[in-house]
């Protein structure tokens, strides 16, 4: 497999070095920053502040990466020469001599030069990778992929995006995923992105394909920071997984928070990439995001698995019940139950059964779509326990308590701080929050407990093969005890807009993407809806958060695939709210 997956690697390079070398000589590689330094007068990979002559010249497009030289910038580039160094090199050199500088002597042939750039865009524009290149076949509900002109109003409202990507050794995805990215760019304007991809101590072809990222971005002028980074522990055994998440995370969004710092430009909506998404459903996906007015927006990840697909995203995805999601066959539909469907909650399934988007306590699922406003302009960072054992050192590890934090993913802290950040907002519009009042509504618990019952334990509860969903512990957690009840019920306070949408679907690798969209959405693609059906979109009805959640948690050290534990915990957003008051 893996050698299979190095071969084909190395025949794309093969296939992109000619296409890297001519855009290269157009472009010029970008040099280190230091000496450049005195060349600019300042150092270029930074962003600049906002100039007197920035002000003069309002209107313009914010993200001109034309004129702006910062907005496209590449950090810690692996610049050690490796076995094909010297063959590039030389490659590169006899092409310019042979086929390039000939003919770029003089003032009359330079109209060539821009010809062969415009062609080269115009070729780039049309790029449509592997797999990406079979979207538009692809099984959608609702006609999605039928109306080229489908999301034209996204494209009409002049928002800008920003695209966040962290890359550890995955190198099988990324022409996949920079194709995805340049159809976004066709669909919603070149300078409306920020593609800000961080490659986090990639040992594949990584390196050489980001070069290419960065040729097609430049040459497409979408603004873009590629950077590479170190691994923050060496030794595998010593690293916590959760910790390494937030970190890379946190740096992926630093040009987020830069470019508002310093030249006040803000995004609509943060989009981030992993494993494999088609664009209409990314582009969906925004859609259902701005009319929820939704803090985040998750699509389903589904992994082959003997022959079957299955939803595999079940450690980070929680229902609004906080249930852990079943790990449901990709045809479960078929079989008229709703008790096969990945989320356990009633009105989650009606509407997964349904297409439609759905509440959820968490997500994440691959590719998901974020409000900064709701989340990162406001404060939110990435960030994970810290009372972790550090299995490599020799001291014994911390007695725990059954109340204790949940150490689990750093996209786990990452909602529950969107409910408490949302229920902190709601307050700001009451003058006091009456806990002694009864919650708004009755939570579906009929359906929860019986999920809950030992006797009806999901048989495929522990099947699967997921990387992040494996090693989940085997039994259930415990049903909620009464000394976890709350003293403020969580429904008191403004929910958190997080949802899943069933139309978005994420792959890895060994999908056959027309038998999943068969599974998922059956064979005839429907008509194009008519505005009722727009309407059900939109989520009325926001529950409060779950009282307690099914924590699954890495308490040691030991990488990613560090064993995981699993406990029923207590969620209190009002406990929450009094601690954070408490350090402010
Ligand atoms: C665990 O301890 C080792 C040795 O001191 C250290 O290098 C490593 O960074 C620690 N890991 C974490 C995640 O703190």
């Amino acid at each position: 497999m893996a050698i299979a997956l190095r071969r084909r690697s190395l025949i794309r390079i093969a296939l992109f070095l000619g296409v890297i070398a001519i855009i290269r000589l157009f472009i010029g590689s970008s040099s280190s920053s230091a000496s450049v330094t005195s060349l600019y007068g300042y150092d270029p990979q930074q962003i600049q502040k906002q100039g007197v002559l920035d002000l003069v010249t309002r209107g313009e497009k914010l993200l001109d990466a034309r004129k702006h030289k910062f907005l496209q910038v590449r950090m810690g580039r692996d610049e050690r020469p490796d076995l094909f160094s010297d063959t590039i090199n030389d490659g590169i050199l006899d092409y310019w001599e042979r086929f390039q500088k000939p003919f770029i002597t003089g003032r009359d042939t330079s109209y060539m030069d821009a010809q062969s750039v415009l062609t080269a865009i115009e070729e780039l524009l049309a790029l449509n990778g592997w797999v990406a290149s079979k979207c538009a076949t692809l099984t959608r509900p609702f006609g999605q992929n039928k109306d080229d002109d489908a999301y034209d109003d996204l494209a009409n409202q002049g928002h800008l995006y920003y695209i966040g990507m962290v890359i550890h050794s995955a190198d099988h995805f990324l022409t996949d995923q920079l194709a995805v990215i340049v159809q976004l760019a066709r669909r919603l304007g070149t300078s409306n992105l920020f593609v800000s991809m961080l490659d986090y101590d990639s040992s594949d072809s990584t390196e050489t394909l980001t070069d290419l990222c960065e040729a097609v971005l430049i040459l497409l002028g979408v603004p873009y920071r590629i950077r590479r980074v170190p691994g923050m522990t060496e030794d595998p055994a010593a690293a916590y997984y959760p910790l390494e998440e937030a970190h890379t995370r946190n740096f992926a969004l630093e040009p987020l928070h830069e470019l508002w710092e310093k030249r006040k430009i803000r995004f609509n909506r943060v989009i981030w990439l992993k494993g494999f998404t088609c664009p209409n459903d990314i582009l969906e996906t925004i859609k259902i995001s701005m009319v929820n007015d939704a803090a985040m927006v998750c699509g389903m990840d589904w992994a082959e698995h003997n022959g079957f697909f299955i939803f595999s995203d079940r450690w980070r995805t929680r229902d609004i019940n906080g249930d852990q999601f079943r790990q449901s066959k990709s045809s479960s539909l078929s079989s008229s139950s709703l008790n096969t469907v990945p989320p356990r909650d009633a009105v989650g399934a009606q509407r997964y059964a349904k297409h439609l988007p759905f509440q959820a306590f968490c997500c994440e699922s691959g590719t998901h779509v974020i409000d900064p406003a709701q989340s990162y302009y406001a404060g939110i960072s990435y960030r994970a326990g810290t009372n972790y054992h550090n299995a490599t050192l020799p001291n014994d590890p911390p007695a725990r308590r059954p109340d204790d934090e949940c150490l689990d993913s750093t996209q786990a802290y990452f909602c529950r701080d969107l409910w408490v950040w949302r229920a902190k907002e709601g307050m700001k519009d009451v003058d006091d929050i009456d806990v002694s009042e009864p919650p708004r509504k009755e939570k579906r618990s009929l359906q929860d407990l019986a999920a809950r019952d030992p006797q009806n334990k999901d048989p495929d509860a522990n099947v699967g093969s997921d990387y992040d969903a494996s090693d989940l512990p085997t039994s259930d957690p415990p049903p909620p005890t009464s000394e976890q009840r709350l003293t403020a019920p969580n429904s008191v306070f403004l929910p958190a807009r997080i949802m899943v949408n069933p139309r978005c679907v994420t792959t890895y690798a060994g999908v056959s993407h027309t038998r999943l969209a068969l599974d998922l959405f059956g064979p005839p693609d429907r008509e194009d809806r008519d505005d009722e059906q727009r309407e059900e979109d939109i989520l009325r009805d926001w529950e409060g958060a779950p009282d307690t959640f099914v924590c699954q948690e890495q308490q040691t050290t030991g990488g990613r695939r560090a064993a995981k534990n699993q406990r029923r915990l207590g969620f209190s957003i009002h406990k929450e709210l009094e601690a954070s008051l408490g350090q402010s």
